[in-house]
Formats: structure tokens, sequence, C-alpha cells
């Protein structure tokens, strides 16, 4: 049985683009995947706290040698990287906050980071261990960064890419609804492009 990951990140309840077009994706892919399970993340909703001295204390012991406050402080790392790792598909809403992503989904980023989990240090350095998972990034942003003289400010999609790759997450499709910023006809124009990707990505 299929199962999907699906964070969102947009502080946006009314009006966001990420949100609009990655809930489209995932209503189709229901529709395509009746037995599959969707799991979802509101970070807008549910924020994650910030990183700890403690926290990355837990990461950083054997789980056997945790004390009792750190068996409990990494309870929810621990719960959101099962998600991750559980996950054949991962849809992620990332709006573009001041070139980059939104705090809240880097926050997440932060959690499901995990040396042991996540990645290893082998003989060649870091080793990403999540494979076989597709991710969907359904990026919103106000200007254009795809192309054009904005494009070194994209430290969105970069970074994704990077950090994802880290934990070996490779197989990465970024949908964009760009330019949204720019009036009403942009945004219908971001929507229908973004639609055809969605098309594209799971043909009926
Ligand atoms: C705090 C904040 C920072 C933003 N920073 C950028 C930016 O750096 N570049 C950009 O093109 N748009 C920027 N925008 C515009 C958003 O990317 C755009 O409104 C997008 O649609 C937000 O995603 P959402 O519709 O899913 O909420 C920013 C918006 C907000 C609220």
């Amino acid at each position: 049985m299929a199962k999907l990951l699906y964070i969102n990140s947009s502080v946006r309840n009314t009006g966001s683009l990420s949100r609009q077009l990655s809930a489209e994706f995932v209503a189709k892919w229901q529709a395509g995947n009746p037995e599959g399970s969707v799991v979802e993340r509101d970070l807008m909703r549910n924020p994650l706290p910030h990183l700890t001295e403690q926290l990355i204390g837990a990461y950083y012991t054997a789980p056997e040698a945790r004390n009792a406050d750190q068996a409990h402080t990494i309870k929810l790392s621990d719960t959101l990287v099962d998600e991750l790792i559980d996950a054949d598909v991962l849809v992620i809403g990332a709006p573009m906050y001041n070139f980059s992503v939104t705090s809240g989904l880097k926050a997440w980023i932060d959690h499901v980071a995990r040396v042991g989990r996540t990645f290893k240090y082998g003989a060649n350095g870091p080793e990403g261990l999540l494979n076989n998972t597709k991710v969907y990034v359904f990026i919103a942003s106000g200007g254009v960064y795809s192309t054009g003289p904005a494009a070194g400010f994209d430290h969105l999609s970069t970074y994704l890419r990077s950090v994802l790759g880290f934990l070996g997450l490779t197989d990465v499709s970024f949908i964009r609804a760009e330019g949204v910023g720019q009036g009403e006809a942009a945004v219908a124009s971001a929507l229908a492009s973004s639609r055809v990707a969605i098309a594209e990505a799971l043909p009926a």
C-alpha cells in the first residue's frame, strides 16, 4: 500500500498557492491510489520547535545511552523521521520567503536530518540513507527564478535539492507557481502551468 507524506509550510491559510496546488496533486494521487494512505504535517497549524542543545545532544547519543530527558526530547524527531522513512511519495508545499524556505520547513528539515537514521558518515564521507522516495516540491514565489536576472537568488530549490540529496532523496521534481506577485493574470498563468505539470506527473 503506497504511502504519501504531505508537508505544508505556507503560513497563509487563505489564498496560499503552494497549498492549493499541492492539495490538487494529493487529491489526484489519492484518486489514482485508492488503497494508499496520506500522512499530513501542516507546519503552520502545528509548528515544530527549533532545535535545542538537549535535542542535538540526543541526536548524537546512541539510543541506549540517552538519559531520560534526551529519550523524551527526541520522540517528536523520531516520529517525523519514521514518517519520512515510511513514505513512498513526499509532497512539499514550499513558498519562497526571503529567497529560501519558510522557517517552518527549515525546522522540519532540522528534525529529519538525523545522523544514523537519514544519513550516516561512511568511508567516503556523508551518505544519505533514504531512497526510493519520489519527491514533488510545490514552489510559490512572487518573482521569477527559474530563468532571468533573479535566478541567482533562488536559494529555495537549490537548498532543497542539496539537503534532500544529502539524505538520499535524489528523485525530486519542482513544480513552480512563480511570478505570482505580478497580478491576477500572472497568478492564473502560474496556476495553469503548474496544473499542466501535475497532469504530466500523474497521468490519468
Ligand atoms: C514573508 C514573505 C517573504 C517573501 N519573500 C519572497 C521572496 O524572497 N521572493 C519572492 O519572489 N517572493 C517572496 N514572497 C512572496 C511569496 O513567495 C508568494 O506570495 C507566494 O505565493 C507565497 O506562497 P503561498 O501562496 O503558498 O502562501 C514572500 C512572501 C512573504 C509573506
